[in-house]
């Protein structure tokens, strides 16, 4: 029988979402933080550009508001946009009371402290940023704060594989697996998702340790309703480098300047779009394939040289030192550039406090879907919403008492080891598919083929789980391929083109005459 032990309040996942939510919980209820002990996983580390919000006394609610449906492409919940962004400056000054380091404005004309950039999509200057590395800044900042509180338990000995319910299906915590393999059981009175987004069900992504949608399928076991996934972000630069790690170049590259050519020398974004390399990303993102199409070339170019050696030097530090490692210097070559997996705007529905359809379960940061993304996210909007939900999130808790915790229903455990060769072999299949047939261009036939491909592949795994011994990487991979499945039955579904959901075999949304509708969906949809 699996060790258990009780907690209050059990968050999953060290992010910017989860650790914000476990600072701000802490002063009133219990805290256990489940997170991984290295935070190169996930996403926030690597969030390079910063986080949009209206701090310029140039910008106001309103444009904020506008530009992020603009992005959306008609599918984003107003209510929850306008939310977010008006909680926007009071989350910026909390990091800045807790010391995030974000970069100074030091010019005489400068109508606001720190330095605001620009990026894809945003009609103004509002995005606050630590040099080209804010989310490592934010994280440290955040981490070391968690790791002094002493209400906060934290827990990376743990992977969590699962979540518990009762018998009136309320979440009642998490089953994790522990460092020696064993089975634990945490029994918690409400439990937080913070575990990212799915950009790891596919080849090419934009950082090295993706999630693969593990949070989204533990709530859809239990019930909750997942949302929008179709809507997959690929960000149009990351760095072209077949013998590196991901790495990728921010978008605030081009919106202090950078330019895109094809391989053939073309500044193709001219004639794509009014703003140019500044459109939003589904747009940038299918230019750049179409390019990549049209010339043969395994990327395109996205110079800076013009921007001369010292601005690129003080706006840009990561970026020119990680290139220079790689033999590329961008104050003198263009940076070759490919578009590659990095943010998915669906994920578990909630409500504007994190709270999913499963009473109990919460779920906050790329995990969620609060309708603040529609069809696709605006730059520099994501790890604005892990802030501003963890924050809602902890008011909702605060105001909860300790819920007893009833007795979990009983989960099976087998005890046969699988290969860990042969879960790699499945993973590598799974993303093969879903980047061939469900990435930037989508048609229905390669969705059927998607469609079939992975439920056998579905099939094959399922028959190795069901008598499998504990195992975070096969349960890490079984989420992931009935995630993948559900992704393509929801692009099936939407029979028009809209956002980050380009199929040339379905009319453009604004030419169906219906109505925009998110796209839901439950795990009992899968055949
Ligand atoms: C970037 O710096 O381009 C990434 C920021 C984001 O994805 O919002």
């Amino acid at each position: 029988r699996p060790a258990r032990s009780e907690h209050d309040v059990l968050i999953i996942g060290g992010g910017v979402a989860g650790l914000t939510l476990a600072l701000h919980v802490a002063g009133t209820r219990r805290v256990t933080l489940v997170r991984p002990a290295s935070d190169d996983q996930g996403a926030s580390r690597w969030a390079q550009g910063g986080i949009a919000a209206v701090l310029s006394p140039q910008d106001d609610f309103d444009a904020h508001v506008a530009d992020t449906l603009v992005a959306g492409d008609g599918l984003c919940d107003e209510r929850a946009v306008r939310f977010t962004v008006e909680q926007g400056p009071a989350a910026i000054e909390w990091l800045l009371s807790l010391g995030v380091p974000f970069t100074r404005d030091e010019s005489p004309s400068a109508s606001y402290p720190y330095h605001l950039t620009r990026e894809g999509g945003h009609g103004a200057r509002r995005i606050i940023h630590a040099e080209d590395a804010t989310g490592r800044a934010v994280l440290d900042t955040l981490k070391s704060h968690v790791e002094a509180h002493p209400a906060i338990a934290i827990r990376d000995d743990l992977v969590a594989i699962g979540l518990m319910g009762d018998a009136q299906q309320r979440c009642r915590g998490a089953r994790c697996v522990d460092e020696r393999g064993q089975l634990q059981e945490l029994l918690a009175g409400d439990t937080v998702l913070a575990t990212g987004g799915a950009s790891g069900l596919y080849r090419h992504t934009t950082s090295p340790h993706p999630a693969s949608g593990e949070g989204m399928m533990m709530a859809a076991e239990l019930g909750a309703e997942l949302m929008n996934l179709e809507f997959q972000q690929f960000h149009p630069t990351c760095l072209y480098d077949p013998g590196g790690p991901p790495f990728l170049i921010s978008e605030a590259v081009r919106g202090e300047g950078g330019r895109l050519y094809s391989t053939d020398g073309h500044r193709f974004m001219l004639e794509r779009d009014e703003r140019a390399e500044l459109a939003p990303r589904d747009i940038v993102a299918r230019a750049i394939d179409a390019e990549m199409q049209r010339t043969g070339s395994p990327h395109v170019w996205l110079d800076v040289t013009h921007l001369g050696d010292a601005a690129i030097r003080s706006h840009f530090p990561t970026i020119h030192a990680h290139c220079l490692h790689r033999g590329l210097d961008i104050t003198r070559a263009p940076i070759p550039v490919v578009p590659a997996a990095h943010y998915s705007c669906g994920g578990v529905a909630t409500d504007l406090d994190g709270s999913s359809s499963v009473p109990h379960l919460y779920a906050i940061g790329e995990v969620a879907c609060t309708g603040l993304h529609g069809a696709n996210r605006m730059a520099s909007n994501s790890l604005l919403e892990c802030l501003v939900y963890a924050r809602s999130c902890a008011g909702k808790l605060a105001l909860r008492a300790p819920a007893a915790t009833s007795s979990p229903t009983a989960g099976t455990v087998g005890t046969k080891r699988v290969e860990a060769h042969r879960v790699e072999q499945w993973r590598t299949a799974m993303r093969d598919i879903m980047s061939r047939h469900v990435a930037i261009v989508r048609r229905d036939a390669g969705l059927e083929a998607a469609s079939r491909e992975l439920s056998e592949l579905s099939r094959e795994i399922q028959a190795a789980v069901e008598s499998a011994a504990p195992d975070t990487a096969l349960a890490s991979l079984w989420h992931a391929v009935r995630l993948a499945r559900l992704t393509v039955m929801a692009a099936r579904q939407r029979r028009e083109s809209r956002g980050l959901h380009f199929n040339p075999d379905c009319p453009p949304h604004d030419q169906t005459g219906l109505a925009p509708r998110p796209s839901r969906l439950h795990l009992a949809d899968l055949p």
